[in-house]
C-alpha cells in the first residue's frame, strides 16, 4: 500500500488560487483569447481547474514531455513524447506546467515554442522550488511557492503513482 502523502495544500486552497490565476490570464489576455499549452502528464488536473477558470476564448493542446524516469531528480534532458496538433505561429501561447525545479524542463518548451513562430509565450505554473533553481525560467503565473520537498498529488506523480490524489501532499523519501 502507498503511505498517506501529508497535506502540504488542501483542494480547496489550490481551487481558490487557480480561480485567481484564471481571472489574471483573463483579464491580461482580454479581447484576444490564448492557446493553453498542458505540459504532460503533470498539469492535467491543473490545466482542467485553470482552463475552466479562464473566461476568455481558450484552444487547449498539449505537450507531453518526459524528463524524469523512477527517479526524484530532474535528468535534464527533455524528450517529447507528445507534440502540438497545429501550428501555433501568430498565436498568444500559455504553457501550462504543474511544478518547476531546476527550470530547465521550462526553459527548454520556452524556447521549442518560440522557434514556431507565435505572438507570445507566457508560462503558468502551479507550483516553484525556488531553492532548486539551475536555470532563470521566467514565470509569469505562479500559484504557489513551496520548499525543497518531493510532492505529488493533483496530477503530480512519483513514479506514476499519486496523481489522481485531490490535494498536494509531501512525500517522505527514504
Ligand atoms: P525541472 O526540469 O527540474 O524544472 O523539472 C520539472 C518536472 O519535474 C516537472 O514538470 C515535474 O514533472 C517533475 N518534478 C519536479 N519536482 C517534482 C516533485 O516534487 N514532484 C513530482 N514531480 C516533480
Ligand atoms: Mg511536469
Amino acid at each position: 500500500m502507498d503511505s498517506r502523502p501529508r497535506v502540504l495544500l488542501a483542494a480547496d486552497e489550490i481551487a481558490a488560487r487557480t480561480r485567481q490565476l484564471g481571472a489574471q490570464i483573463a483579464h491580461d489576455y482580454a479581447g484576444h483569447g490564448l492557446v493553453l499549452v498542458p505540459v504532460l502528464k503533470g498539469s492535467f488536473v491543473f490545466a482542467a481547474d485553470l482552463a475552466r477558470a479562464i473566461d476568455a476564448p481558450v484552444r487547449i493542446d498539449f505537450l507531453g514531455v518526459r524528463s524524469y524516469g523512477a527517479g526524484t531528480e530532474s535528468s535534464g534532458v527533455v524528450q517529447i513524447t507528445h507534440d502540438l496538433s497545429r501550428p501555433i505561429e501568430r498565436e498568444d501561447v500559455l504553457l501550462v506546467e504543474d511544478i518547476v525545479d531546476t527550470g530547465l524542463t521550462v526553459a527548454h518548451l520556452v524556447s521549442l515554442l518560440q522557434t514556431r513562430g507565435p505572438r507570445s509565450v507566457r508560462v503558468c505554473a502551479l507550483l516553484q522550488k525556488p531553492s532548486r533553481s539551475r536555470v532563470s525560467a521566467a514565470i509569469d503565473y505562479l500559484g504557489f511557492t513551496i520548499d525543497d520537498l518531493f510532492v505529488v498529488g493533483y496530477g503530480l506523480d512519483f513514479d506514476e503513482r499519486y496523481r489522481n490524489l485531490p490535494y498536494i501532499g509531501a512525500l517522505d523519501l527514504p
